[in-house]
């Protein structure tokens, strides 16, 4: 095991690290989508429950189990139970991990694709429909790859700079960025003639579309956005210094993270309204919906390639956050030197990533369940085994663990107050693996 393990510098850097990894495509991508599909206003006050409610008392136990033993997931839960099966729920996570990133790099492939042709104004120059412009991309057996391993190389050679030098340098300049150009972009689309229309989309709830399903729908991808069940953020705690405050940090990361999934709506759906589309587009809403949006524009290849800009650095750091899960455990477990580690890892992704990303071409007549290859991995992920970490995290934490360890860790061994401690410690014990339970059979059956 690495005798001197790295840390983050500081508070900024532990916010804007997490926060890189919780903001993804979870947030810019698929929140906007699965808010459309699911009646607009009245899923994100779901949401915003479920974010709450389960998932700071989630993010408060993946912290506390990481900066308590700094050390991998796997490590982690054999340090707080060791002779117990309990490091099984950290190895699972890693498991978790290595699926996510079955598909994620393909998907960030495709944005760094965009983004090229957005540089290039190919993008928003091209006349035809633009189903069968991202059809060619996603089809084709080889464009898509190269741009896959564009991006997990990318994160290989950051990450290999180190913790400090790689992870949380690169995150304190592109995430800045990422915030500014949220905001021009959110201002720039409300400012269009259907600006109120998207606004009242969102903001003005139709509880009759209230049912199980949303509400299936919101706590996934509450869980999803916030990185949580699979051991990524235990990762990152595990390079929190002692006194950072646990619960502050949680709620910053959590606000933020909210925060950019709501202006990301603010930017698709005037923009969507604005030129007379569907907000019920499902998966296609970035990469079909919005170029057509985009070429509508006066300067369409700059907003362009704003957006995509925005796209693909969310997708980097969200990406960065679950390798360099994988590779602490890897580098710790296994005796390898980081580099080596990430070799491996990126090699093993790019087999995976080629199932994937076939599964749209040469093997789209495969399948699993009736799920193609790159289905599967989300499912099997985001549906089965994510809720499945999270649920084991909460009852290590909250049944196997005493309170007053979750106490100590939150309030840095009695040295700061927190006032709702006692309340997320009933949440972590009760609520949470409660309502995780409930929705994930919900969610089998629903299949
Ligand atoms: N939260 C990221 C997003 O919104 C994805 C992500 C990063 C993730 N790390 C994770 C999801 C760990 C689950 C678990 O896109």
């Amino acid at each position: 095991m690495a005798s001197k393990r790295a840390l983050f510098s500081g508070k900024l850097g532990v916010i804007l690290t997490t926060v890189g990894s919780a903001v993804g495509l979870g947030n810019i991508w698929r929140f906007p989508y699965i808010t459309g599909e699911n009646g607009g206003s009245a899923f994100i006050i779901v949401y915003i429950a479920c974010v709450i409610l389960l998932g700071i008392p989630a993010m408060l136990a993946e912290f506390s189990i990481g900066r308590a033993t700094h050390s991998n997931p796997s490590d982690a839960y054999k340090k707080l139970a060791p002779h117990t099966p309990w490091h099984w729920v950290g190895k699972l996570g890693i498991l978790v991990g290595v699926f996510i990133l079955a598909y994620y790099p393909v998907v960030s492939g495709w944005t760094l694709s965009y983004l090229f042709d957005a540089i290039t104004t190919k993008l928003t120059s091209y006349t035809g429909d633009y189903g069968q412009y991202f059809n060619q991309l996603a089809t084709n057996a080889w464009m898509p790859l190269i741009w896959m391993v564009v991006v997990l190389l990318l994160s290989h050679i950051i990450l290999c700079r180190g913790v400090q030098q790689g992870l949380e340098r690169v995150s304190k300049v592109i995430m800045p960025v990422l915030f500014v150009l949220l905001i021009i972009m959110a201002v720039h689309s409300c400012l269009m003639p259907g600006g109120p229309s998207g606004l009242r989309f969102l903001l003005v709830p139709d509880f009759s579309k209230l049912n199980a399903h949303v509400v299936l729908m919101a706590l996934g991808q509450a869980f999803f956005s916030l990185s949580l069940g699979m051991g990524c953020l235990i990762t990152y705690s595990s390079y929190f210094k002692e006194d950072i405050n646990l619960g502050k940090s949680a709620l910053m990361v959590i606000v933020l993270d909210t925060l950019v999934a709501l202006v990301s709506g603010f930017i698709i759906f005037p923009a969507v309204f604005t030129f007379g589309m569907e907000p019920q587009e499902g998966a296609g809403l970035a990469f079909i919906v919005l170029p057509g949006v985009f070429s509508k524009m006066s300067v369409s290849f700059l907003w362009a390639t704003l957006f995509y800009l925005l796209l693909f650095i969310a997708a980097l750091t969200s990406l960065m956050s679950i390798h360099e899960a994988i590779l602490s455990y890897v580098t710790e477990s296994w005796q390898m030197s980081r580099k080596n580690a990430s070799r491996l890892i990126v090699l093993v992704l790019c087999v995976l990533g080629v199932l994937s990303s076939w599964s749209f071409g040469p093997l789209s007549q495969f399948k699993l369940f009736g799920l193609t290859l790159f289905d599967s991995f989300d499912f099997i992920t985001s549906s089965v085994l994510m809720p499945l970490g999270a649920l084991l995290t909460s009852l290590f934490v909250g049944w196997k663990l005493k309170k007053q360890w979750f106490i100590n860790q939150l309030t840095n061994q009695g040295t700061i107050s927190v006032p709702l401690a006692n309340f997320f410690w009933f949440l972590l014990r009760y609520f949470v693996p409660l309502c995780i339970f409930i929705i994930f059979v919900g969610k089998l059956l629903d299949v």
